[in-house]
């Protein structure tokens, strides 16, 4: 048995119910329940993720869709896009994250109170994906399990992970654990929107003394009435897009949330936060495209000359140059081409430490809509140099974007869990188990006329009741679940392959 199985068996017994609720008393029980405090260090347990079995090349895409080198590859940063015929949806995707995660981590379907899940792409009006997750659950008995599927472009996943962290400090949890889903199938008409589509999974398993914690007080949104990106058209699976409003959006909500959370933090640490270095050890980001995130840290950067300048301090070597910037009215600086050619040559060596980390998965499947925020977590935690035990007493900065528009900046820290319920989850446990780099090899990679093939028969296949998907099962990798039939009054059935 190889260390790693039998590490994550070891875990079986910690994660039962009768492990958060020791049988003996009741002194446990209400140190878990009456945990609204910020002491009780709530956050994520256990992840997992599910990535496609193919993906197309980013180089081969540019080539067949006749545009200029480098395009999508250094225009866009992406290497790779990650993509689903018709055999699998959104519920498919979301019963192989969840089940894995249930498995991997040997986590007893009793525990569970709790389920939310964020997506996008919705398959039926009414019946929820949380609810078809339940045939997860069904032999275990388990049918106590709140939460419902949440909808926001993508955002629904970090509303999900809010909502679990908000139930297990609440005391309807009863010592229960939640676990919360950020899922999408990311997919646009042909043109220049279609590079930045992509697919994946995540699930993670969320308590108290968490070896990734939520810091709690220190998180700041940004909500506002636009039209940046949306899903007006019920017959379609491609969304409506104004690509370039959605840029400046996101960018905008970065400049605001960023501004708020370093306000919050310099109030819960008693001291000047000066730089994003200060806040953060790592930032993760929403990840439409990797250029975006390295824009959006530069722009942090930027924030930091502002606040240094509007505090009359004079500005390190690394930002000395953004000077002429710095007093800039914020709507000059949104679209100022100057501005940004300088942001692109500098910070270069502290984006690759902080943000590099977490953005090996999502630069290899594209944009998974709610997902991406939480796949560059796992990034992160699977990360073989950052990741592991080295993210322990680490500050995790994690900006989340969802069009239309909500976003989030939110600061997790990286911890040794204290308590004798959790100390069999470790920031090692999560890392070995993700093994995120072997699992991105073993994906084959596709042409681009079998990703436009697989686009078709999804088009096609879009809305049908009454039906059996026509993609192969051959392209479902093992262990996973698929589509069988839609029936003919619109119930889905699914299987594992
Ligand atoms: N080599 C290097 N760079 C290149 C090349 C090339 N051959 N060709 C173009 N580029 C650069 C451009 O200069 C531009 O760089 P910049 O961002 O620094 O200005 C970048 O590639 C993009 O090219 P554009 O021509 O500006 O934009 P395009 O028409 O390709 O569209 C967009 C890009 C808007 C991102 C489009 O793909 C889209 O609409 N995607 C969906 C919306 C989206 O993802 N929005 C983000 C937030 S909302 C969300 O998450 C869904």
């Amino acid at each position: 048995m190889s260390s790693t199985k039998a590490k994550v068996l070891g875990l079986c017994k910690r994660w039962s119910v009768a492990g958060v609720l020791p049988k003996s008393g009741g002194a446990s029980f209400r140190t878990v329940t009456s945990s609204s405090s910020p002491s009780h260090n709530a956050g994520i347990l256990a992840a997992e993720f599910y990535i496609p079995h193919r993906y197309v090349s980013q180089g081969e895409l540019e080539k067949f869709d006749k545009v200029s080198s480098g395009k999508y590859t250094v225009g866009l940063g992406q290497a790779n896009m990650a993509f689903v015929d018709d055999r699998e949806d959104i519920n498919s995707i979301a019963l192989t994250a969840v089940s894995r995660l249930l498995e991997r981590y040997n986590i007893d379907p009793k525990s569970i109170g709790r389920l939310d899940v964020g997506t996008e792409s919705l398959v039926d009006k009414s019946k929820s994906t949380k609810t078809t997750l339940m045939q997860l659950f069904a032999p275990s008995g388990n049918r106590d399990i709140e939460g419902a599927t949440v909808m926001n472009a993508c955002y629904g996943g970090t509303a999900s992970l809010l909502n679990s962290v908000a139930w297990v400090n609440s005391p309807e949890a009863h010592g229960r654990l939640a676990i919360y889903v950020a899922c999408d199938i990311a997919v646009y008409e042909p043109g220049p929107a279609r590079p930045t589509g992509g697919v994946g999974a995540v699930a993670c398993l969320v308590g108290p003394d968490a070896p990734l914690a939520l810091v709690p007080g220190a998180r700041h949104s940004h909500s506002v009435d636009v039209y940046d990106f949306y899903k007006p058209k019920m017959s379609s699976e491609y969304p409506a897009v104004d690509g370039k409003l959605s840029q400046s959006c996101y960018v905008t909500a970065v400049d605001d949330c960023y501004a708020g959370t370093i306000h919050k933090l310099e109030k819960i640490r008693s001291s000047e936060i000066k730089s994003v270095e200060d806040a953060f050890d790592h930032v993760a980001f929403h990840s439409p495209y990797n250029k975006l995130v390295q824009q959006s840290f530069k722009r942090m950067l930027y924030n930091d000359a502002r606040r240094m300048v509007a505090r009359g301090h004079a500005l390190p070597e690394l930002l000395a140059a953004l000077a002429p910037f710095a007093s800039l009215p914020a709507a000059q600086t949104l679209a100022n081409k100057d501005l940004d050619k300088l942001l692109s040559s500098i910070g270069g060596e502290a984006y690759k430490r902080m943000v590099g980390p977490s953005e090996l998965i999502s630069k290899n499947i594209g944009n998974s809509y709610t997902g991406a925020l939480h796949m560059n977590l796992v990034s992160l935690l699977g990360d073989a140099h950052a990741g592991g035990a080295h993210l322990e007493g680490k500050s995790i900065g994690a900006f989340s974007y969802g069009s239309g528009a909500i976003a989030t900046m939110m600061a997790f820290k990286g911890r040794k869990p204290s308590t004798s319920a959790h100390q069999s989850t470790s920031l090692s446990t999560i890392a070995s188990t993700l093994n995120v780099a072997s699992r991105l090899k073993e994906r084959v990679e596709a042409s681009p006329e079998e990703f436009t093939n697989a686009l078709i028969l999804r088009e096609a296949f879009y809305g049908k009741i009454g039906a059996s998907p026509a993609g192969s099962i051959d392209n479902v990798p093992k262990g996973a679940f698929y589509l069988k039939e839609v029936t003919k009054e619109g119930g889905r059935i699914y299987a594992q392959k």
